[in-house]
């Protein structure tokens, strides 16, 4: 018997608590107690994005509310820009292209963050205000980029285009200050900090997107955020919701709330540090610059380590799951997940399973050690 340790990006793992509330009998989605409930946990997830604005819910993937964004704020031949660094920020653009919005890329090199100045120099340019929206991934998670969204959105300065962030790996993990960034619609996902399983995607909505909705003219039924909100009014959702998940999101966000999200964020801060610190005593190369180093994901650039297949011999030994590479990145970096419910021992654990299968015994201990001497004084002495 091996322990399973799942160090993906998302689906994290879950706590027991969380997991047991959703072994609950199904009951009337439109009766008094689901309405108590539903109103409860979609008021309670707006601390969690830091927000006064409108909170949607939707049994969804997290692409489900990317979508659900784009088809509720604009109009096909509608010109959006975005800064693709990755998978996700490119499926972004992707998303809109595919409903007729006319889409311009600022392509950014996978691995690095988005600049402010390139926001800024691209909207100056824009005298007429032809550009109806920016797409920023907050948290690039294919390459383990944290883009500094407030300093993009600031970059925006008074351009009237709607910002629309995907927080889908970032959102209950890193700071993202909703309302205080002046951010139009944040999306994010269930199964990745908030500590759920897949199957709910969240959408925030500021008055600004509102009056954009009014306006949109891309087809919608599903996800028409009109609808989803006069049902909110009532405490209900248009469609049956994910009732279960439901149950556990009211567990969570008490999880979240007994930490505090201040809390939250420090500790997702010093595991990511004491992570790299380790890799990199390892004699392993981090693939993105320590400036832009994501608190929820690390890659580690694999050229070099071809003829070990480091994340079958981490599953095989000792039931550690990593990431791979996606698309040109396949067979170059792993990635390692830590959002969510993680602490310092599954650092130390994912360290010292590399240790041992990188087949090398003069690297045992030594990311281990690394690590540890961090949570020891590393903050402290910051
Ligand atoms: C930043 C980001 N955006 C979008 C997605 C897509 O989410 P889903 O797989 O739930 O559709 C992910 C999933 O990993 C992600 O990390």
């Amino acid at each position: 018997m091996k322990k399973h340790h799942l160090r993906i990006p998302g689906p994290t793992e879950v706590p027991e608590k969380v997991l047991s509330a959703m072994h609950t009998s199904m009951l009337n989605h439109r009766g008094e107690e689901f309405i108590q409930l539903f109103k409860e946990v979609s008021e309670g997830i707006k601390e969690v994005f830091q927000t006064k604005n409108d909170v949607l819910i939707f049994p969804s993937a997290g692409t489900g509310v990317m979508e659900a964004a784009i088809v509720n704020l604009f109009s096909p031949k509608d010109r959006i820009v975005s800064f693709p660094n990755g998978v996700f920020s490119e499926r972004f653009a992707q998303i809109a292209e595919s409903f007729g919005a006319i889409v311009e890329r600022i392509p950014v090199e996978w691995g690095q963050a988005v600049s402010p100045e390139i926001v800024r120099e691209r909207l100056a340019k824009d005298k007429k205000h032809e550009i109806k929206g920016i797409l920023f991934t907050h948290n690039e998670t294919s390459t383990g980029v944290l883009n500094d969204v407030k300093a993009l959105r600031d970059a925006m300065e008074d351009h009237p285009a709607v910002t629309v962030v995907d927080a889908i790996s970032s959102l209950g993990a890193v700071d993202l200050k909703t309302d205080e960034w002046n951010l139009d619609i944040v999306v994010t996902g269930s199964q990745k900090a908030l500590m759920l399983p897949p199957g709910l995607g969240f959408v925030s909505i500021s008055p600004k997107a509102w009056a954009r909705i009014e306006q949109s003219r891309m087809p919608k039924y599903y996800w028409d955020f009109k609808a989803a909100k006069k049902s909110l009014e009532k405490g209900q959702t248009p469609y049956t919701p994910a009732v279960s998940l439901v149950f556990a999101l009211k567990q969570s966000l008490e999880l979240i709330k007994k930490e505090g999200l201040t809390n939250i964020f420090q500790r997702h801060i010093t595991i990511s540090r004491a992570l790299r610190a380790g890799i990199k005593a390892l004699g392993m190369k981090l693939f993105v610059d320590e400036r832009w180093a994501s608190p929820t994901v690390t890659s580690i650039d694999i050229m070099g380590y071809e003829a070990l297949n480091l994340s079958k011999l981490l599953k095989n030994k000792f039931n550690i799951t990593v990431a791979g590479g996606q698309e040109k990145l396949k067979n170059k970096i792993l990635r390692i997940g830590h959002l969510g419910y993680v602490d310092e021992m599954d650092i130390i654990c994912i360290l010292a399973g590399l240790e041992m299968v990188l087949e090398d015994p003069n690297l045992y201990g030594k990311g281990v050690k690394e690590a540890e001497l961090y949570f020891e004084r590393g903050e402290k002495s910051r």
